[in-house]
């Protein structure tokens, strides 16, 4: 039987204060990189030629779509343990790991291969915090997890178009 002293708790704070402060720390990053890579994505939806223009301009924005959804999980993961998100994007220039994309139009292939160098600058990111989170609070981590999922199979994808 519940105590009101318990219920207060329970209503109060579901969730370690420290660990939810340990949990922001590494999700943010993941939030920062995943909002440059949507920006970048979009950058080359719009900035892709050649003859396979079509089917890459729409796998582009098909990474992009995936991007946000994965950066909205894992923001709405630390609001949802009561601390803010910063992804402002002052803060996004200022911190993302994600290397810069070229200026202007660009062939496929190279474009493809620049897209997938920040894929994998992401996946650093986000498989630092799956490594991080295990111990720290597992259901972060899930979130973690499916977000790496998405990612390789996004990046898979990209690599299809310019694999030999
Ligand atoms: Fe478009």
């Amino acid at each position: 039987m519940s105590t009101v002293k318990d219920a207060k708790k329970t209503d109060l704070q579901t969730i370690d204060p420290d660990v939810s402060a340990g949990v922001a720390q590494f999700l943010a990053p993941v939030v920062v990189n995943l909002q440059a890579l949507a920006t970048d994505g979009k950058q080359a939806h719009w900035h892709v030629r050649g003859a396979n223009f079509q089917a890459v301009h729409e796998l582009l924005d098909d990474v992009v779509d995936h991007a946000h959804e994965y950066a909205d999980l894992a923001a709405e993961r630390v609001v949802a343990l009561g601390l803010p998100i910063d992804a402002r994007v002052q803060t996004i220039g200022a911190q993302a790991v994600t290397p810069k994309l070229s200026e202007g139009f660009q062939q496929a292939d190279a474009l493809i291969a620049q897209v997938i160098a920040q894929v994998d600058a992401v996946l650093g990111v986000v498989r630092t915090a799956v490594d991080e989170l295990a111990e720290l609070d597992p259901v972060s981590q899930d979130v973690v997890i499916e977000i790496a999922r998405g990612l390789d199979k996004d990046r898979w994808f990209l690599f299809s178009h310019i694999a030999k």
